[in-house]
């Protein structure tokens, strides 16, 4: 090809790319409620098996939920279904992020608990399909990751909103390789996008009594699209004069996170896709590592709360899956249960957790056979809930 037939191809793959953006603001635009789950009955959770250690952290998940939603669940309020096929080897084989009969069963839910999925990457066994978390952000428009991280001993309590569906990601699998020489990505922020994750954040400060907001970007250098995502969140910022708000380049961001005369200042954080993906896992790092962080993933339609890690396949392979940690699914389900209205019991599991895994921590996990496995402490944090006196614990060790 000469140059000007690869400026051509660039081009028109430009021109379907900015074609497909503007009918996505479009759909954005349309004015939508969000989901009333009082008014469902039966709620349908479905629970995404996943692979690598996801088939096995998730079934004590299921256990767990199970035994927190008994009563629902005979009187027919909640409906939990497992959803088998969003496995590697399956994905692979239908060569497609989501295959399609799973992506109907999963559409038949109105939430997801998801256990983690392989994102393939150039070079490995597998095809180089789309990461199966991204393709269901997109699918379901769940456009709001939320994930808390805190560590009491060090007086942290953070919540990050990380926009979910747009910035780097949204055509990160539709980079341009014009010449064999010169590759391109794109980045992606619209006003919709940006406006709706940055009022959320907002909203969370103020329901919360939260008086401070944080916003991440590196607007200095990538102007366009951080400088825009910055822009809104000043405009935004006025509707909300109670709460203060500043804003930090990621790449101090993350020194700040570590730095003890700083750290404990942040309470909520904003920030678009990329960012907001580094960010949380050096945070759940602080926490105690990826394994014990949860993650919501939160659109008007669908929600999907998942473990914030990855499928660890080589836990499998070395035959260690049993003592991987379900912490961070079983964290993701305090969120689940928050989010469709079972407040009271979100809060029962997060005091158990608490203690099963900051506080007593009679079962540890660490990942070997010289350590705890996920059944044993899926025993201790169940018996931990029928504690009679789980608050006065809870309390006692804060
Ligand atoms: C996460 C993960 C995913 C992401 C991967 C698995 C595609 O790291 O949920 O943070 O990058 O968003
Ligand atoms: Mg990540």
């Amino acid at each position: 090809m000469t140059f000007e037939d690869e400026i051509k191809k660039s081009k028109d793959h430009f021109e379907s790319i900015i074609r497909e953006q503007l009918k996505r603001i479009e759909h954005m635009k349309e004015a939508r409620d969000w989901v009333d789950y009082t008014s469902l009955k039966p709620i349908i959770i479905g629970i995404i098996g996943g692979d690598g250690i996801g088939p096995e952290i998730s079934k004590h998940a299921k256990t767990i939920l199970k035994f927190i939603l008994k009563d629902e669940v005979t009187q027919g309020k909640v409906d939990l279904r497992e959803i088998n096929g969003l496995t590697i080897e399956n994905r692979a084989k239908k060569n497609k992020a989501i295959p399609d009969d799973v992506l109907s069963e999963i559409k038949e839910c109105h939430v997801l608990l998801k256990g983690p999925t392989t994102t393939p990457r150039k070079g490995d066994k597998w095809p180089n399909i789309e990461s199966a978390n991204i393709a269901m952000r997109r699918e379901l428009d769940l456009f709001a990751n939320i994930r808390p991280v805190k560590v009491p001993s060090k007086n942290i309590n953070w919540i990050f909103f990380r926009e979910n569906t747009e910035g780097a990601y949204i055509l990160g699998s539709k980079g341009a390789n014009v010449t064999d020489d010169l590759a391109i990505d794109f980045k992606v922020i619209t006003t919709q996008g940006s406006e709706r994750i940055i009022k959320m954040a907002f909203e969370y400060a103020k329901k919360n009594n939260i008086d401070k907001v944080t916003i991440v970007t590196k607007a200095n250098v990538i102007k366009t699209t951080d400088g825009k995502f910055l822009a809104i969140a000043e405009k935004i910022s006025k509707d909300y004069p109670e709460i203060q708000w500043d804003d930090w380049y990621i790449d101090i961001m993350t020194a700040k996170l570590i730095d003890p005369a700083r750290q404990n200042q942040f309470k909520v954080i904003v920030a678009p896709n990329l960012y907001g993906d580094i960010i949380t896992d050096e945070a759940a790092q602080m926490q105690g590592g990826v394994g014990t962080a949860g993650s919501a993933n939160v659109g008007k339609i669908y929600a999907m709360f998942e473990a914030i890690h990855g499928s660890a396949p080589r836990m499998v392979s070395e035959g260690r899956a049993k003592y991987a940690d379900p912490m961070s699914m079983l964290r993701a389900i305090i969120m689940l249960l928050e989010h469709i209205g079972y407040v009271k019991k979100a809060k029962k599991l997060e005091m158990a957790l608490d203690i099963c895994g900051i506080y007593e921590k009679k079962v540890i996990l660490t990942g070997r056979d010289n350590g705890g496995t996920g059944e044993e402490l899926a025993n201790y944090i169940m018996n931990t809930i029928q504690e009679p006196k789980l608050e006065e614990k809870w309390n006692s060790f804060k």
